[in-house]
């Protein structure tokens, strides 16, 4: 596979998000040997980055993820997330990016991966109560210790990410981005490039709906986040279907899976863009990272980069306060 550096971390383009095998969507966390031979196939094919977070479970994510690569850790760029559980007493849900969470963070993420080092470690959202600052210069000092090599933002703000970024180099921003969530485009991705930053899509594939697998919602479980997902409400995920089948249409002409198209489009934005598709099933895992071998041509590139705008924001309100901007 392709690889790319974002900001001075070479990893292969395609990643793999480790969150829907224990958290977040339906059937997580119900066959973790099906979850693990796929971080182990992503492996077996180039696939280097590999994304979780404390909070996915909590903490079950990164067990799974540290027993997958027990005895291969050299062969993965290690990817976790801290500061949506506050170790204080408030425990998971509550942002909390201060120094002090983050050394007990820290210490149980690498513990339970299984590692003396986490290759970049993201603050998952921006903390109000904590300047950006103060942050970084925490996550500065575990570099200079060694215990994490690369720093990483999520859904941080222009303003932030300067602040962040003049504190210590940021590596990597990860944040929504897909054929249906453009929201990085006018003002942070240029933004990241002025600054050599790299950037990680998250979601890439709609939470799976723009791989046209999901025409009902009926089968989520009560669990599943989507539930309360604008875009999979009502009248919206009606109007959403009319995008999918617009990529179906255009995957078809390329001789693609929709799936596949979502991801092409991706990484022709830029060779600082490395989506992390999430799925926890082998399969699809070979299908997504086939993706790197999918051409688009400028023409099929713009009739994608046209595609219907999805009706919805992309988080509930709750979820949408703690985006910054
Ligand atoms: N920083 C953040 O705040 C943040 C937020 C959300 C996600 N993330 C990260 O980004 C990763 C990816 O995002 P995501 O999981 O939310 O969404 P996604 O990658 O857009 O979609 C994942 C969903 O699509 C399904 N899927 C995957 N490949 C498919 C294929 N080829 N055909 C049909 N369905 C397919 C998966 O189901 P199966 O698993 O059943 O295959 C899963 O339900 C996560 O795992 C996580 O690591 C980060």
């Amino acid at each position: 596979m392709k690889h790319i550096t974002l900001g001075d971390l070479d990893v292969a383009r395609i990643g793999l998000g480790a969150m829907g095998m224990s958290a977040a969507y339906t059937g997580a966390g119900t066959d973790d040997a099906e979850s693990i031979r796929t971080i182990q196939r992503a492996l077996d094919l180039g696939v280097t980055l590999v994304d979780t977070a404390e909070i996915y479970g909590p903490y079950v994510n990164e067990e799974l993820v540290g027993r997958a690569i027990k005895g291969r850790r050299d062969e993965v760029v290690l990817a976790t997330k801290f500061g949506m559980v506050s170790h204080a007493g408030q425990g998971p849900g509550h942002l909390d990016s201060s120094p002090a969470n983050i050394r007990t963070a820290v210490e149980g993420s690498l513990q339970r991966l299984g590692t003396d080092r986490i290759d970049l470690y993201y603050q998952h959202r921006v903390d109000p109560a904590t300047p950006i600052e103060d942050t970084v210069g925490a996550l500065a000092d575990l570099v200079s210790e060694g215990k994490i090599r690369h720093i990483g933002l999520s859904e941080a703000g222009v303003d932030n990410i300067r602040r962040a970024h003049a504190v210590h180099p940021i590596t990597a921003l990860q944040s929504e981005y897909s054929l249906w969530t453009r929201d990085p485009e006018p003002d942070v991705l240029p933004l990241l490039r002025e600054l050599g930053i790299g950037f990680v899509a998250y979601s890439p594939l709609g939470r799976g709906f723009l791989t046209g697998q999901i025409k009902s919602t009926a089968d989520f479980d009560d669990s599943d986040n989507r539930k309360t997902n604008p875009r999979f409400e009502g009248e919206n995920f009606e109007q959403n279907l009319r995008a999918v089948a617009e990529v179906e249409a255009i995957a078809s002409d390329v001789g693609a899976t929709p799936a596949q198209v979502a991801l092409a489009w991706l990484l022709a934005q830029g060779d600082d863009i490395a989506p992390i598709p999430g799925t926890k099933r082998v399969s699809r895992l070979e299908e997504n990272v086939a993706a790197d071998g999918v051409e688009l041509t400028a023409e099929q590139l713009q009739k994608l980069t046209e595609v219907s705008p999805a009706v919805g924001e992309h988080h509930n309100e709750q979820q949408m306060k703690w985006i910054d901007r």
